[in-house]
C-alpha cells in the first residue's frame, strides 16, 4: 500500500518543496514508483519539475471537473499532479463546496495502488489545500530550518495541527521532523540541530546547506541527475533510506 507523505510547515522557505522533489527523486533511484502532488498555488514544485506549464492541474481534481488520471503528468523520475496559480482563485469556490476537505483523498484513493510513495508539497498555511493534504496522508514530515526562530514555530505548528488532525485523520503518523539548511559555518545552526534532537523523538537525518540544491529547477532535473556526489544528494538519500526502512 502506498505511503502518502505530506511535507508541511506554515513557514515559507524552509525547504518543503526542495525536500518533496529530492526525496521523491531519491525514492525513485531505489526503483520505487513515486507520485508528487503540488498543493501549493505558487506552483514551485511544478516549476522545478516541468519545462512547460501543465494543461490540467490539481484544481480540476479538487473541483471534480476531471478524472485524476487525466491530470497526472508522467515525468522521467516520477509522476506529478501539478499546480497552477488558478488554484488561488479556486480556494473561495472550494470553501463553499460539499466535502471540501476530502476531495484529494477521494481522487488519490483511485490511483494510490499504482504507487509506492505519494509525496504532497503543502503551501505555508492551514488552507483548504493543506487540510486536503492532511486528510489524504498516512504520514507527515515537517521540514524545519536549522535556525533559532524555527524552534518556536515548530512547537506552535505541532500544537495548531492537533485539532485538524484529530478531526480529519486521527491515524496520521508523524514520520519525522526534517532538519534543513544545516550550516556548518554557523554555531547557532548546529545548536538548533542539537536542540531538535534533544526535544523531539522523531528527527530524520539532517540536510546540509548545499548550493546545488538551490539550483534545482534551472535544468528541470533532480539533484541526483544534476550531481549525485553533492552533499544535497547524499543527505536526501539518507532520508530516503530511513523512509524505506520505516515502510518495511
Ligand atoms: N539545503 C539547502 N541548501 C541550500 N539552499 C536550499 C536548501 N534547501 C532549500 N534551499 C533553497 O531555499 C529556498 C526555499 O526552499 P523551498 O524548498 O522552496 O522552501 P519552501 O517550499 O518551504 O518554501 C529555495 O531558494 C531553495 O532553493
Ligand atoms: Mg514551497
Amino acid at each position: 500500500m502506498a505511503k502518502i507523505i505530506s511535507l508541511l510547515n506554515f513557514k515559507g522557505g524552509v525547504g518543503k518543496t526542495t525536500s518533496t522533489h529530492s526525496i521523491g527523486s531519491a525514492l525513485s533511484t531505489f526503483e520505487k514508483k513515486v507520485l508528487l502532488v503540488d498543493m501549493d498555488p505558487q506552483g514551485t514544485l511544478t516549476f522545478f519539475s516541468m519545462e512547460d506549464s501543465p494543461n490540467l492541474s490539481v484544481w480540476e481534481v479538487l473541483a471534480e471537473k476531471k478524472d485524476i488520471e487525466n491530470c497526472v503528468e508522467k515525468l522521467e523520475e516520477f509522476d506529478l499532479l501539478p499546480s497552477t496559480i488558478e488554484l488561488t482563485l479556486a480556494e473561495l469556490e472550494l470553501n463553499s463546496s460539499y466535502n471540501k476537505e476530502f476531495r484529494l483523498k477521494k481522487a488519490i484513493d483511485k490511483i494510490k495502488d499504482k504507487y509506492d510513495f505519494i509525496l504532497i508539497d503543502c503551501p505555508p498555511s492551514l488552507s483548504i489545500f493543506t487540510l486536503n493534504a492532511l486528510a489524504t496522508s498516512t504520514d507527515l514530515i515537517i521540514p524545519c530550518e536549522c535556525e533559532l526562530a524555527s524552534m518556536e514555530g515548530l512547537n506552535l505548528l505541532l500544537k495548531v495541527l492537533k485539532s485538524p488532525i484529530k478531526h480529519l485523520n486521527p491515524e496520521l503518523n508523524l514520520l519525522g521532523i526534517l532538519p534543513t539548511k544545516l550550516d556548518g559555518r554557523k554555531k547557532i545552526s548546529g545548536e538548533v540541530h542539537e536542540m531538535l534532537l534533544n526535544t523531539h523523538s522523531k528527527v530524520l537525518p539532517a540536510i546540509r546547506i548545499n548550493s546545488k540544491l538551490s539550483e534545482i529547477g534551472i535544468e528541470k532535473i533532480s539533484i541526483f541527475k544534476a550531481d549525485k556526489s553533492s552533499n544535497g544528494a547524499k543527505d536526501y538519500l539518507n532520508v530516503a533510506k530511513v523512509i524505506l526502512n520505516d515502510s518495511k
